[in-house]
């Protein structure tokens, strides 16, 4: 459990709390590159961290982040005018470049200099991996830091974004919970052809070990198989704030390795953005992406394009099915990322963590929140929040059946190196 004070404290994120302050150190993924599809191409409505925002792409193809609010009288840049390297306020044509500088200002006299005492608030931006990405911190924003998948060709690699109705950390513990796909993800009748379905199926109660990092923490869920001296070890990856990656069997031959990012839009949603790449290092074939997207509930049709919000969502229960309940999987519910936001959401916008009763396969959450509470607490007194500053993230997830007597960490030290 967490005291209410501490849960306020790291579920909060809006500018001047201690966990927004603190996420704010960090790069932070906008939207994806495809969403501005060329020059000057009409502006967007993002939140992000609880600030509404608009997103465009000016003549030079800089993509950029601008407060919605006109710093002239407040109207929305969302109606502006996207013209020669700069968005301008159809209201009274103010005009601003990809930094906020105010570059015209045609309602005051020519010899007025108002217009350099004005700039609007905007984030730097850089493009990685089809992914627009922001830092919204003070002072200059350190370099890009990179994992595995932001390195790979982009033909090894699908990306993609949708909208989550809770708040980001109840979202982020789902993602770092080996225990639950046990349960919730169980399909009676999907046999896998490594058999990590059913090991998770039969091994229900798996030990937690958490290792802490200079990124996070590396945390891997010990599954003995029963009958048997060996043991199924799940090895995820945290890296702070926001970020896991998963091993997984993949589709159709092809091993992946997957992960999200739970990013906060405001306190009560968040942008849960998911990629997937080959392990193997060949590109992506697009018949796995379908799969994957069809097992996950991410295929266009899942979401309105507008909103991104899934079509199984909380006003229909996310289509549960009592009768394939009984039949076909755990929850009724079909797809796997439906199952997720069920229980997530299902918890309310932001759960009073002072009710919970944590037992012992809730350490990795428990580790995080520790993590998330010192990373304020540097922020607070001066410090880089763990990670902040690291240029490259090296560690893969990977999954491995180890005979139990056997330690992961060593037996796995190959496997949990990601290409430089
Ligand atoms: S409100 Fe934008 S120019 Fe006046
Ligand atoms: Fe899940």
């Amino acid at each position: 459990m967490l005291s209410k004070a501490d849960n306020e404290r790291i579920t909060r994120i809006g500018p001047g709390t201690a966990m927004g302050e603190t996420m704010r150190r960090y790069w932070i993924p906008a939207l994806l590159s495809s969403e501005l599809p060329q020059p000057d191409s009409d502006p967007l409505r993002l939140k992000l961290l609880g600030e509404d925002l608009i997103a465009f792409r000016d003549t030079a193809g800089t993509p950029a982040l601008i407060a919605n609010n006109c710093p002239h009288r407040g109207a929305s840049l969302f109606f502006g005018r996207n013209e020669e390297n700069g968005l301008r306020c159809v209201y009274h044509g103010w005009k601003f470049d990809v930094d906020g500088t105010c570059v015209d200002m045609p309602n005051e006299p020519p010899e007025s200099d108002f217009k350099h005492k004005v700039k609007a608030t905007a984030y730097p931006c850089v493009e990685r991996s089809g992914v627009v990405w922001t830092y919204m911190g003070p002072g200059a924003a350190p370099p890009l830091q990179t994992q595995e998948w932001m390195r790979v060709p982009v033909e090894n690699l699908d990306v993609c974004r949708h909208l989550g109705e809770a708040n980001w950390l109840q979202l982020l513990e789902g993602g770092i919970d080996t225990a639950h796909s046990s349960f919730l993800h169980r399909n009676f009748k999907r046999a896998s052809s490594l058999g990590t379905h059913e090991f998770r199926a039969r091994s229900t109660a798996p030990k937690l070990e958490v290792v802490t990092t200079e990124y996070g923490y590396t945390y891997a869920g010990i599954r003995p198989l029963r009958g048997e001296d060996r043991s199924y070890v799940r090895v995820y990856q945290y890296v702070l704030p926001f970020h896991q990656m998963r091993a997984f069997e993949g589709y159709l031959g092809h091993p992946l390795i997957s992960g999200h990012i739970w990013v906060p839009a405001d306190d009560e949603t968040t942008w849960i953005w998911s990629w997937t790449y080959t392990a193997g290092g060949e590109s992506l074939p697009a018949e796995v992406v379908q799969a994957e997207k069809r097992s996950s509930g991410r295929l266009p049709e899942d979401a309105s394009p507008g909103t991104l919000r899934f079509r199984r969502n909380k006003d229909n229960d996310y289509l549960i099915d009592r009768q394939r309940q009984k039949t076909v999987n755990y929850t009724g519910i079909d797809v796997i990322s439906a199952q997720d936001q069920a229980v997530q959401e299902s918890m309310g916008a932001i759960y009073d963590r002072s009710q919970e009763h944590l037992g012992t396969s809730d350490v990795a959450i428990i580790a995080a929140r520790r993590l998330l509470l010192q990373a304020c607490q540097d922020v607070e007194e001066g410090r880089d929040p763990l990670g902040s500053r690291l240029q490259t993230i090296t560690v893969r997830p990977a999954e491995m059946v180890l005979p139990s007597s056997e330690p992961w960490h060593a037996a796995m030290s190959a496997q949990l190196v990601a290409m430089a």
